[in-house]
């Protein structure tokens, strides 16, 4: 079983993870795992903060000779912020005061933090309710998509809408999402691209943020992960939950869930074909991959739906929690969208589950094991 844990503060002294419960033998590619921490980084309308960091893994423990071992990987990815922080985010008494945040933003996590655990100082809340952890769960995933790549699992996404901008063609074609990584926002349709690109300058110009709905493809999930038996087992389940824990997303979708809702049923569900050479197939998916809980074989296709980012330029009313004045909420440097970014934390997100899941089904301590049971 896999077990991830992430530690870290946004502008502490680094962000921390382990992953338990990877089988010894895989061989680890970190440069691979820090392209993907930089394509988290990427996206038009991120903020100034990305011009500072420049995530690097640091694996501590659990690999040798780049081989895993079984045991738990450990790695740091250091926040290059903190060096301008150290003043205010120290671990002893001696903090500065200056930086204190007394006014919540609506949409944060900083009201509700503070009322539960006790603070009268909103950075307690922010600096760990932050995004900046997805670097750590981009980390984790990207070794774990290193490993299911020896099991031809691979995993893309792509952006399909931006501040009400969508695409026009929901395109099912791998190798056609395979292109968002050159577009800055990570659509593959060149108009909807150029219309993104100028909602977003727009947005910015005046201090207002955008959400947007990303989806994200897994291909080569061989059939029966996840399980109909019990509803704590249910891949469709697992994903969404993991997905939803993302900064931002407040909405999951498997396939085309929102438009079946309006379809009949014989245009919804994706009728069953039978060849000798493929055996079981289908020719569309409109499920997205899951029947009953199950990994159906088909390409798994989920859509996240973003909020706009809550930190506004433009000034949202709250109320001082010191005074209890009404006042302006607080600005922390902030994105105007982070929509491209979020389709590259689902992604790892995402793959982190399959992996969950793959070795609950062919599980070993070996790679050499779960090879053999996969091959048959
Ligand atoms: C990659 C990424 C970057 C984000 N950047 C920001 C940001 O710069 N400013 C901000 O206020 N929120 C940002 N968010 C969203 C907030 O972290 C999130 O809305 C907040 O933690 C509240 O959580 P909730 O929206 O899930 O309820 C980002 C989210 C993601 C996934």
């Amino acid at each position: 079983m896999i077990r991830i844990l992430t530690a870290g503060e946004s502008h502490g002294k680094s962000l921390v993870g382990i992953i338990e419960g990877v089988p010894a033998n895989f061989t680890i590619d970190l440069d691979s795992i820090n392209k993907d921490l930089a394509r988290r980084q990427l996206g038009y309308g991120r903020g100034p903060r990305m011009d500072i960091e420049k995530d690097k893994i640091e694996i501590l423990s659990g690999i040798r000779g780049g081989k895993t071992l079984g045991s738990p990987i450990s790695f740091l990815i250091q926040n290059k912020d903190y060096e301008n922080w150290q003043e205010y985010m120290s671990i002893d008494g001696n903090n500065k005061e200056d930086r204190r945040v007394t006014r919540p933003r609506p949409g944060h996590a900083d009201l509700s933090g503070i009322q539960k655990y006790s603070f009268d100082d909103i950075r307690n809340v922010l600096e760990r309710s932050s995004a900046r952890e997805t670097a750590v769960r981009v980390a984790a995933g990207s070794i774990l998509k290193g490993i299911l790549k020896d099991f031809n699992i691979n995993v893309l996404s792509h952006v399909i809408a931006i501040g009400g901008a969508s695409v026009s063609d929901g395109t099912q074609d791998i190798n056609l999402i395979k292109a968002a990584d050159s577009s800055p926002v990570r659509c593959i349709e060149k108009s909807t691209e150029e219309t993104i690109l100028q909602k977003i300058q727009d947005a910015k110009l005046v201090g207002e943020s955008l959400g947007g709905i990303f989806e994200v493809h897994i291909v080569g999930v061989p059939v029966g992960l996840g399980s109909y038996v019990h509803w704590d087992r249910k891949l469709d389940a697992k994903l969404a939950y993991s997905l939803m824990s993302i900064q931002g997303i407040k909405g999951v979708e498997m396939g085309e869930a929102f438009e079946n809702a309006n379809r009949l049923g014989s245009q919804t569900h994706d009728e069953i074909y039978y060849n000798s050479s493929e055996g079981y197939y289908r020719k569309t998916n409109y499920a997205g991959g899951i029947e009953g809980g199950m990994s159906n074989g088909q390409n798994i296709v989920i859509r996240c739906a973003m909020k706009p980012i809550p930190t506004l330029y433009k000034s949202l009313q709250s109320v001082d929690i010191i005074t209890k004045e009404a006042v302006s909420a607080s600005i922390e440097r902030s994105d105007t969208c982070a929509v491209p970014a979020a389709s590259v934390v689902g992604e790892m997100v995402a793959i982190t589950v399959i992996a969950e899941e793959f070795f609950r089904k062919y599980g070993g301590d070996s790679k050499e094991e779960i090879m053999k049971r996969w091959q048959a």
